[in-house]
């Protein structure tokens, strides 16, 4: 079988784009004892991607130049020397952008059709869920009649965050770019209000939205919007920083007053607690209960999600770096 490949071609300087990325066609090893040969059916798009392919020190190792870009997918078992995986079985992988691939069979989780759509488990029921989960529930801590801020609303993490914080009894407010998106944060998630962070009066809309102030700001982006919201944070707020996303193409830093220390007077002042977390350092401590309460919920309804899907592997480029100026609307999902 011959796989088509979405390789780092050179490490980009700001955005990505088509020189980033190069395109192979390689045929797969022979299938040993214990693997499992996958045609990949979706691939994850995410954020996080854009660190690895920086070679700076992170939590993750960067992507090698010349390997296959790495990536959360769904694929389909077309041949199997695992005992448990047969032909036609769909399973969660992480084979990265690529149409084929083999995998070992202990790595990957197969997954019930027949439950929830397949895509869900890279999204609302996998990865970018479990953070909000997590991260909303073991740092942010929302209480009943509290206000709870997260911005990239829309998108599995914000949207699940939002949704979670209301099932707590806390009151959420989402912020967005642009009108759509905003409108879908009251219409489609039930968020109480919603705010755009285009919109040149972006703050006052924020101040209008939350008229008790701010106790779990659970940060996504950093940027323009986190300085609109930490005026708004009361005494004792949480905030889990969990993504930056309006820093991953910088190339310099930003320019303007320096607020560090402003904002560290405020952790002080107001007793914050800001604490950043990579979602994995809980799967232990909230897997078992992230996988019981979110099925639950996504099953009565008291959770939606949005799938943003684009069609074919040879989009997946694009798409990512659009994902990053914001043009996706849910969910990002490559059908490969
Ligand atoms: N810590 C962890 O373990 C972990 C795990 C998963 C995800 N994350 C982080 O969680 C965040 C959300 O991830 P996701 O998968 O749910 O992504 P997402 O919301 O589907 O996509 C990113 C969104 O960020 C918003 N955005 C981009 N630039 C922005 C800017 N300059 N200012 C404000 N918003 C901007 C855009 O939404 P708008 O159009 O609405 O602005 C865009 O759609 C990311 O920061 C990601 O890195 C962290």
């Amino acid at each position: 079988m011959d796989s088509t490949q979405i390789c780092l071609a050179q490490r980009p300087v700001g955005e990505p784009d088509a020189s980033t990325f190069t395109t192979h066609i390689q045929p797969l090893p022979d299938l040993q004892d214990g693997q499992v040969a996958l045609a990949i059916r979706y691939l994850s798009l995410d954020p996080y991607m854009r660190g690895r392919l920086s070679a700076a020190k992170s939590y993750a190792d960067p992507v090698e130049i010349g390997a296959v870009m790495v990536g959360g997918t769904v694929g389909e078992v077309v041949e199997s020397r695992f005992e448990g995986l047969a032909p036609g079985d769909v399973v969660l992988s992480y084979s990265g952008w690529q149409s084929a691939a083999i995998a070992e069979g202990s790595q990957v989780r197969k997954l019930d059709p027949s439950l929830a759509p397949v895509t869900t488990a890279l999204g609302v029921l996998g990865m970018p869920g479990f953070t909000a989960y997590a991260g909303l529930l073991e740092i942010g801590r929302p209480q009943e009649g509290e206000t709870v801020v997260v911005a990239a609303a829309t998108g599995p993490v914000g949207s699940a965050v939002g949704q979670i914080a209301r099932i707590k009894g806390a009151r959420a407010v989402g912020i967005a770019g642009g009108p759509d998106k905003v409108r879908a944060l009251t219409e489609q998630f039930g968020f109480d209000a919603a705010v755009d962070h285009r919109a040149p009066d972006f703050v006052d809309q924020l101040k209008a939205a939350t008229p008790d102030g701010i106790d779990v700001y659970f940060e996504n982006v950093g940027g323009h919007v986190f300085d609109g919201v930490r005026r708004q944070l009361n005494n004792r707020a949480r905030m889990p920083v969990c993504g930056l996303v309006a820093n991953y193409n910088l190339t310099s830093q930003p320019v303007g007053p320096d607020q560090l220390a402003g904002f560290l007077g405020q952790v002080l002042t107001k007793s914050l607690t800001v604490r950043g977390f990579i979602q994995d350092e809980f799967t232990r401590s909230h897997g078992r209960d992230f996988v019981r309460d979110m099925g639950a919920w996504l099953a009565d309804g008291r959770v939606r999600y949005l799938e943003d899907i684009v069609e074919g592997l040879e989009n997946a480029p694009a798409a990512f770096a659009g994902m990053l100026r914001g043009d996706n609307f849910g969910k990002l999902v490559i059908k490969v």
